[in-house]
């Protein structure tokens, strides 16, 4: 937690349940933390909500100026909107660390798959295009359920964390660990973080036959 002291998380796409959820959890931990969305007055809204539900520091912006305002900025947002916006945002992330938290997933009548991603995954397509900064992947496996559900005070999970460069991963492992119930754990370089996006397809079909809201636990470390 001393390293994350006095620094603020973005959460780009921060409106959506998986933003609201990492945010809801981050500001418990008492950490400053931004919403950001392509309308800053949606994302002051949210802020304001999570604000009053946590007793916490969270306010809301633009992408662009959430972006800008803080040290670690997550990337919240569908698959769809991923290469677009990371473009738009290059200049304001050079030089910070950006955690890509999306999943590349389709759906159809069998139920969730992994798709193809030419640069092999959200997370190295992130890579390719933020050349200036520090581009982890990180809580691809974590149920935006749970995260927002105020009745569940410990989050039971394990957080893999990828990246290439250690400064990074370990304040991302911090990060994780500042929510009660979490661990980060590294799970890899950034080539390794499909299996770990695609996870979430088997974690989908896991929590749709059992009813559950599955993560996952790291054994014997
Ligand atoms: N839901 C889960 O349980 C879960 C679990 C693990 C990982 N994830 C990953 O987290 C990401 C977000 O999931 P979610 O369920 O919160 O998704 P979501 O509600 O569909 O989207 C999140 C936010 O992204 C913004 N957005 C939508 N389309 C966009 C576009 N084309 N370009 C830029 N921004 C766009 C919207 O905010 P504004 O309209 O305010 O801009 C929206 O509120 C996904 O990549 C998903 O794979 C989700």
């Amino acid at each position: 937690m001393s390293d994350l002291a006095g620094k603020t998380i973005a959460v780009l796409g921060g409106t959506g349940p998986q933003g609201r959820g990492l945010a809801r959890r981050f500001a418990t931990a008492g950490l400053s933390v931004v919403l950001g969305s392509r309308g800053a007055e949606k994302a002051e809204a949210a802020a304001a909500e999570l604000a009053e539900a946590t007793g916490g520091a969270v306010r809301g912006a633009s992408n662009a100026d959430a972006a800008a305002s803080a040290d670690i900025v997550l990337v919240v947002v569908p698959w769809d909107g991923h290469k677009e916006l990371l473009t738009e945002l290059k200049p304001v992330l050079d030089g910070k660390i950006v955690v890509d938290c999306v999943n590349p997933l389709g759906f159809d009548k069998q139920g969730p798959y992994a798709l193809v991603v030419e640069e092999g995954s959200a997370t190295q397509q992130a890579a390719a295009i933020l050349t200036e900064s520090m581009v982890v992947g990180a809580f691809h496996n974590v149920s935006a359920v749970l995260l927002e559900d105020p009745e569940v005070a410990s989050i039971e999970t394990d957080v893999l964390v990828l990246g290439d460069e250690r400064e990074a991963t370990d304040l991302v492992q911090a990060l994780a660990d500042a929510v009660p119930g979490m661990r980060g754990v590294y799970a890899g370089r950034r080539r390794n973080a499909h299996q770990v996006e695609a996870l979430t397809a088997n974690l989908i079909a896991m929590n749709r036959r059992y009813k559950a809201h599955a993560g996952v636990r790291i054994t014997d470390i």
